[in-house]
């Protein structure tokens, strides 16, 4: 199948070069910038003497004659201006960014006007374990954000277990390559090196991905106080939540029984790191309780299983494919 990605500049579009590179089934065959008119091996020296392909000068046009999948790595906004032109196609899309993440109502609220406001909630959900059987069936999937997958795969299986009235707090830690490739003030080496800091607590549009999606699987709606940190890491993001029980349950055994059947999430026994899931599309996830208060530890590669691999896994359900094909195992330990 051929296989095209835009954006292949960035962090997520790198990723899925070297993910798809390894696939059985897809072979790339288009690889789009916002300017385009150089070789990919240019633009990542890492892919030298691996992989020899023009990048294009990304034009909607050139995807529709290119591609039966195509993912865009693209900023929120951007996505949707070549996502819209696509829902009229036989092309399956599948969309890193938050564009068609949200209810119309929701993304506007938090993001900016829709563009394509008639297919805004079109999107399926890419979020695999909760969402599978819809993302078999979908024309574009809206892979979900790198802190809301670490969260939700956490706290969803409690969620009929806790105190819904109580707060959901979500305490959560990303390396810095969460941000994209641009440096900011924030990002900058000198910043962020021997260095941590929240950003954006309590208003970080993430929180309100949560909720909803906590209200579209389990009827209830949630207030998620949620506050992200920077760590002067590369790759990886670790989420502590904690939640109010009013079940007397086992955390470990009611994970293990809920994840029984998933293969990338994986229970542990002690708190989770970052280190065994970097470079894998595993979730690995922890939770333990001391009285009613519930603490769930959950760990994952922002850059895979919280956008690339994740992408991936979707494309492989929305055309049919075993959903584990070209799915990182192998954590880079040490
Ligand atoms: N980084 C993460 O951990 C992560 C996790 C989950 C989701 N996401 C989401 O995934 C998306 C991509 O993230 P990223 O971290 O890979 O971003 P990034 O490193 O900033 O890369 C963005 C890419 O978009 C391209 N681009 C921007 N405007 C364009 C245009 N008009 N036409 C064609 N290409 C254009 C850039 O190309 P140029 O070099 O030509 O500008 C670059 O290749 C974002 O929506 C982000 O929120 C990221």
């Amino acid at each position: 199948m051929r296989v095209g990605i835009v954006g292949v500049s960035g962090y997520t579009g790198l990723e899925l070069i070297k993910l798809i590179i390894n696939h059985p089934i897809f072979k790339l065959t288009y690889l789009a910038t916002s300017s385009g008119d150089m070789q990919i091996e240019d633009l990542h020296l890492a892919l030298k003497d691996v992989i020899c392909m023009d990048v294009k000068k990304a034009n909607v046009e050139d995807v529709k004659a290119n591609c039966d999948v195509v993912f865009l790595a693209l900023p929120h906004k951007t996505a949707m201006s070549f996502a819209k032109y696509l829902w009229d196609s036989d092309i399956k899309v599948v969309d890193l960014s938050a564009d068609y993440r949200l209810e119309l109502e929701t993304y506007e609220k938090h993001y900016c006007e829709h563009e394509d406001r008639e297919n805004a909630n079109n999107g399926v959900y890419g979020l695999i374990e909760h969402y599978r059987e819809d993302i078999k069936k979908a024309k574009l999937v809206a892979s979900p954000g790198c802190y809301p997958t670490a969260t939700l795969l956490g706290i969803l299986p409690f969620v009929p277990h806790i105190d819904t009235n109580m707060p959901l707090i979500v305490d959560a830690k990303s390396g810095v390559s969460g941000a994209g490739k641009s440096c900011t003030d924030t990002t900058h080496f000198v910043n962020i090196n021997d260095n941590i800091f929240a950003y954006n607590p309590l208003i970080h549009r993430h929180a309100p991905e949560i909720a909803e999606k906590i209200n579209e699987l389990h009827s209830k709606k949630m207030n998620v106080h949620f506050v992200p940190h920077l760590v002067p890491m590369t790759r990886g993001e670790l989420v502590s939540i904690y939640a109010t029980l009013k079940d007397d349950i086992d955390p470990i055994s009611l994970l293990k029984e809920y994840y029984k059947n998933d293969e990338f999430i994986r229970i542990r026994e002690k708190p989770v790191d970052t280190k065994s899931v970097s470079g894998t599309h595993f979730c690995d996830i922890f939770a333990t309780r001391e009285g009613n208060m519930l603490f769930i530890s959950s760990a994952i590669d922002n850059l895979l299983r919280g956008a690339s691999s994740q992408s991936l896994a979707a494309a492989n359900l929305m055309c049919g494919l075993d959903e584990s094909l070209g799915l990182p195992k192998i954590a880079y330990v040490p």
